[in-house]
């Protein structure tokens, strides 16, 4: 059995014990912005934008900028920076051959966005090469193009730049202003709250009936719970994040206490890496100022490539070490004996009477503009999907 420290509000600290701020303000940036005129520029995707942003707001502290080899290394192999602290999913910069060979060891690089913003600054330390196939093999746990994560890897540049990073400017995240919050708001917002616990919640997808009943069983045990959604890029089928937000706002509105719930969004992308991504995701939101973390059925998973439980199981092996309590949810269901949401541990009906219904079922219905039944979605959250989706997406 492992020890796990009771963490609350004032005890959590960020991950590696400093909450990091890469971002320069007011005449500094002012000055880098000029000196960056100099450097040698390098275009990045949103993707690498993300991360850019992440690390820069501290949101993914302890990093201060993408990994050099020695780091990658020891997460790709055994989920540890050099330093020991434990961490899942590598942070790099892939570039091509011919574009590194333009670069040099000790040189400062623009970063710019494909919309022509210069996003940041890299001092350069290192370029390596590096094994796709292993990485995918160790962080996705499958070598198949056919998953997401592995797909868009294989699409990188042979070359990872490695340094640390200056934020200059960030995506705005113009549409959804008022939801974002960087992790030094949020643990402010926390403390005036007088919230000592809070359960952070990762989600891209819009919040069913299972995830409804799994935050509220964690919310029976916690002051409050912050609703963390993923806006970064995700994949095709995914629900647009504009869409989402809109229907993250219906439910919480009409089914959720107001002064225990928070809205904030998480700018990254989505990796799909199902139980390497759930340790990401604890990680991020103890930067973000939570004590707890939801872990349900198939976390951060994308067709049958993991186990239902794998991600709570691999997450289990590092909980001491992440310093974030793991509520842990086996799969959630209407039961239409029961008459109310459930699982293995409290139902005792057979699963005939679980209301069920995959993803893709929802999205085709949803495209079709019928109606989710009420066991699986609330229909407020239903109606705003279905409009959404007819509309079309405004990100
Ligand atoms: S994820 O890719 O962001 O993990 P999703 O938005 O579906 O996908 O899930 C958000 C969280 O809810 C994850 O922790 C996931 O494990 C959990 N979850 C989703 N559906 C269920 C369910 N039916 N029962 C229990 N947990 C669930």
């Amino acid at each position: 059995m492992v020890e796990i420290k009771e963490q609350t509000q004032e005890t959590i600290e960020a991950h590696g014990g400093t909450l990091i701020n890469r971002e320069v303000k007011g005449t500094e940036r002012e000055t880098l912005l000029k000196e960056a005129e100099t450097f040698k520029t390098l275009t990045i995707n949103a993707w690498s934008i993300s991360d850019l942003e992440l690390i820069g707001i501290g949101g993914f502290s302890p990093l201060t900028g993408f990994l050099g080899e020695k780091d990658y290394l020891g997460v790709v192999e055994n989920v540890h920076l050099t330093d020991g602290t434990v961490w899942s999913v590598p942070i790099t910069l892939a570039v091509t051959e011919a574009e590194a060979d333009n670069l040099d060891i000790g040189e400062k690089i623009a970063l710019y966005g494909e919309d022509g913003v210069l996003y940041g600054t890299l001092d350069l330390e290192e370029k390596y090469t590096y094994d796709k196939v292993k990485e995918a093999q160790s962080v996705y746990g499958t070598t198949e193009d056919a998953h997401p994560g592995v797909q868009k890897l294989y699409e990188k540049g042979n070359v990872y730049l490695a340094g640390p990073i200056t934020l200059l400017n960030r995506p705005t995240h113009d549409q959804f202003k008022e939801f974002h919050l960087d992790p030094s708001e949020t643990r402010q917002l926390f403390q005036d709250l007088g919230w000592k616990t809070v359960v952070g919640f990762q989600t891209r997808n819009p919040v069913h009936r299972a995830h409804e009943y799994i935050q509220k069983c964690a919310l029976e045990s916690v002051d409050g719970l912050l609703l963390n959604p993923l806006v970064g890029e995700t994949k095709s089928d995914d629900i647009p994040a504009d869409i989402r937000m809109e229907s993250y706002q219906a439910i919480l509105k009409h089914y959720y206490p107001k002064e225990r719930t928070r809205l904030v969004i998480y700018p990254a992308a989505m990796r799909y890496a199902g139980p390497r991504e759930a340790i990401l995701h604890a990680i991020v939101r103890k930067n973000y100022g939570c004590t707890h973390f939801i872990v349900g059925r198939d976390h951060a998973g994308v067709s049958d490539y993991y186990g239902t439980y794998e991600a709570q199981e691999l997450i289990s092996q590092y909980e001491a070490e992440l310093g974030i309590h793991i509520f842990k949810f086996e799969h959630a269901f209407f039961c239409q004996k029961c008459e109310n949401m459930a699982t293995q541990k409290t139902c005792p009906h057979d699963k005939s009477e679980h209301v069920h219904l995959s993803g893709t079922k929802v999205r085709e219905k949803l495209r079709n503009g019928e109606a989710l039944p009420r066991q699986f979605s609330r229909p407020e959250v239903a109606e705003v999907l279905i409009k959404g989706l007819q509309r079309g997406s405004n990100a």
